[in-house]
């Protein structure tokens, strides 16, 4: 990320004030986005969710939650406009962090197998693909199923 004072990118808890930006930004990236319900409640129940703000622009958030020995990620967001830049890899550090901090020592997260950036993103932070959930995404009529990728934080390059 840039030092640019200009560039500065915050990232932060994100509170129910940026529900409705958070929402517009989900249905601006995803042809199946979670609804707004889903979201508010991630907040609510006080999942780990962050929001990434760039001179007052929400431009992308993090949702995640640390369980006893196993963290999941269930919603990584940039605004297309923001990627290649960094951010995504600023949020997978925070998630590494916090979940060494509260003793999780496992994060694992779902994927659709042609999204190649995220799998990039994944595999560049040494996730290893563990398996796969049938069914798991909405695909048109159809379903379709979710690579899972894992990290280890105590066996691994860039923790
Ligand atoms: C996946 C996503 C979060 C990446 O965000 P980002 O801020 O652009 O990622 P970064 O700039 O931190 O990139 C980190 C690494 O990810 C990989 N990557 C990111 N975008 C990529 C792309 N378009 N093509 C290939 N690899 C990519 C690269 O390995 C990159 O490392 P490098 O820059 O050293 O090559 C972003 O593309 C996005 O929001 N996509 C839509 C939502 C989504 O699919 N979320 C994940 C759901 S599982």
């Amino acid at each position: 990320m840039s030092a640019n004072p200009s560039n500065l990118i915050n990232i932060r808890p994100m509170n129910l004030l940026d529900l409705n930006t958070v929402d517009s930004l989900e249905n601006e990236v995803y042809e199946y986005p979670w609804s707004k319900k889903i979201i508010k409640d991630c907040i609510l129940y006080q999942y780990n969710c962050y929001v990434a703000v760039k001179e007052f622009y929400l431009i992308g958030y993090i949702i995640f939650q640390i369980m006893p020995s196993e963290t999941h990620i269930l919603n990584l967001t940039v605004k297309e406009k923001y990627r290649r830049n960094g951010l995504a890899s600023e949020f997978m550090e925070l998630v590494i962090n916090e979940s060494k901090n509260r003793n999780s020592n496992t994060i694992i997260l779902e994927t659709r197998k042609n999204n190649n950036p995220a799998i990039n993103l994944y595999k560049k932070y040494n996730f290893n693909k563990i398996g796969i959930r049938k069914n798991y995404y909405q695909a048109g009529e159809k379903r379709e199923d979710a690579l899972v990728y894992q990290k280890i934080l105590s066996n691994c390059h860039l923790d």
